[in-house]
C-alpha cells in the first residue's frame, strides 16, 4: 500500500548514518537537552538565518511556547485558519487566547490576509500564519499588516521546512516561527518533537525558561514553567537528517513537477507555486470538482492499493470540540477545500515507478467517467 507520507523509507535511506547517531546518544551522558540538543538547536536556527532555535517536545509544544513567550494570553485574540491541523488552534487555546478562524486565500490555500484586516478587533493581539502543505503564506502582506496594525506574527511552519519566500527561509519572517519534527515532516524524527525560532533574544530567553520550570539554572524557577524538552535522541536522529533536508526537498519538488505533468489536462486543480514562493510540498494535494468526485477517486485508489489522504475533512470550526463556540469569518473556501481536497503520496523515497502507478490510476478513474 502507497501511503501520503513513509516515515520508515526515510529511516532505511539514512539507516548506517541514524543507527550511528542513536549509539552515540546512548553511550553519552545526556538524554534530554545537552550538547547535542545545542548543536542541533543552533544549526536549524542557522538554516532558518535566525538567532536562536528552541527545542521542545513537539509542534504544538512550540506554536503555545511562542505564544506564551510573547505575552499572548487571557483577553487576547489571535486570529488563524480553520484549515490547518487542530493544533494551530488547539494551541491557542492552551495559551489562554481566543482564536479568531478566518478564510484561506483559494489560489495560496493559506490565510487570506483582507480576512485578516476584516477580523481585527480591539482584542487581537496576534495573527498565526500557517504555511499549509509547505507552500508559504502571504508573509509579505501579513508583515506589512501586522506592522501597520500593531499585531504579532507567528509562523505555523509544521509543514514548511525549509521552504522560501523571496531569499528568506519560513519561520523567520515573523515574530516567531514554530516547527515539528512529527515523523512524517519534512524534516522528522523518530517520535515526536519541535521547535520555536526567533531573532528575539529576550523572548529566546523567555521561552528557554517556560519549557524546563522556568528555569535559567537548575533548581531556581523564575517564571512558572513545566516541562516540554527536546529529547537527546531525537536531536541526534534531526541532527542527521537536517544536512540531507535540501536534497530531500528538492526530490519532493521533482515528484511534484513530475505529478504536474501527469495530471495536468485532468479535471482536477492543481497546487499551483505563487510568484516569489518555493514551496516543498510537505504534502502534493490536489482538488476535485466536487465531493463525491473526491470519495469515488479516492475510492477507486484505494483498490489500486494507493491510500490518498484527506488534509483536512473536517475543518478545525465544525470540530466537536470548538463547533458553535469560536468566533469564525465566512469560510467558503474552507468549506470548499474540506469537501474536495486530496492528497497523493508524495514523499523524497518515492520511486518514479510508484510514482507512475499513482497518475496511471487517476488518469484511469477520469477515463472510467467519460
Ligand atoms: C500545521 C500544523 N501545525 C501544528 C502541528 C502540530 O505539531 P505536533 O504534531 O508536532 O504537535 C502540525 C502537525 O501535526 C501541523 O501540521
Amino acid at each position: 500500500m502507497l501511503h501520503t507520507a513513509n516515515p520508515r523509507a526515510s529511516y532505511l535511506a539514512l539507516k548506517t548514518e541514524i543507527d550511528a547517531a542513536i549509539q552515540a546518544v546512548l553511550q553519552g551522558s545526556s538524554y534530554v537537552l545537552g550538547p547535542l540538543v545545542e548543536d542541533f538547536e543552533r544549526r536549524f536556527a542557522d538554516y532558518i538565518g535566525v538567532g536562536h532555535g528552541i527545542g521542545v517536545n513537539s509542534g504544538s509544544d512550540a506554536l503555545h511556547l511562542a505564544l506564551r513567550g510573547l505575552g499572548v494570553g487571557p483577553g487576547d485574540e489571535v486570529i488563524t485558519v480553520s484549515h490547518t491541523a487542530v493544533a494551530t488552534v488547539a494551541a491557542i487555546e492552551m495559551a489562554g487566547a481566543a482564536p479568531v478562524l478566518v478564510d484561506v486565500d483559494p489560489d495560496w490555500r493559506t490565510i487570506d490576509p483582507a480576512a485578516v484586516e476584516a477580523h481585527i478587533g480591539p482584542a487581537t493581539r496576534a495573527v498565526v500564519a500557517v504555511h499549509l502543505y509547505g507552500h508559504p503564506a502571504r508573509l509579505d502582506a501579513l508583515r506589512e499588516l501586522c506592522t501597520r496594525r500593531g499585531l504579532l506574527l507567528l509562523e505555523d511552519c509544521a509543514q514548511a521546512h525549509g521552504a522560501r519566500w523571496g531569499d528568506r527561509r519560513t519561520g523567520s519572517g515573523g515574530d516567531a516561527g514554530v516547527f515539528s519534527f512529527y515523523p512524517t515532516k519534512n524534516l522528522g524524527g523518530v517520535g515526536d518533537g519541535g521547535m520555536v525560532v526567533t531573532q528575539d533574544d529576550a523572548l529566546a530567553q523567555r521561552i528557554r525558561r517556560l519549557r524546563q520550570y522556568g528555569w535559567d539554572t537548575p533548581q531556581q524557577s523564575l517564571v512558572p514553567g513545566w516541562n516540554t524538552r527536546l529529547d537527546t535522541l531525537q536531536a541526534a536522529v534531526l541532527a542527521v537528517k537536517l544536512a540531507h533536508l535540501d536534497a530531500q526537498n528538492n526530490a519532493r519538488r521533482q515528484l511534484a513537477a513530475g505529478y504536474g505533468e501527469g495530471l495536468r489536462d485532468l479535471p482536477l486543480r492543481l497546487p499551483a507555486e505563487q510568484a516569489g514562493c518555493h514551496p516543498v510540498y510537505h504534502l502534493y494535494v490536489v482538488e476535485t470538482e466536487d465531493g463525491p468526485t473526491r470519495e469515488a477517486l479516492r475510492a477507486h485508489l484505494l483498490a489500486a492499493n494507493i491510500a490518498a489522504g484527506i488534509h483536512y475533512p473536517t475543518p478545525v470550526h465544525r470540530q466537536p470540540a470548538y463547533a458553535g463556540r469560536l468566533r469564525c469569518g465566512p469560510l467558503p473556501v474552507t468549506e470548499r477545500l474540506a469537501a474536495t481536497v486530496l492528497s497523493l503520496p508524495l514523499y523524497p523515497e518515492l520511486e518514479p515507478g510508484e510514482q507512475a502507478l499513482v497518475i496511471d490510476g487517476i488518469r484511469a478513474f477520469f477515463r472510467g467517467r467519460r
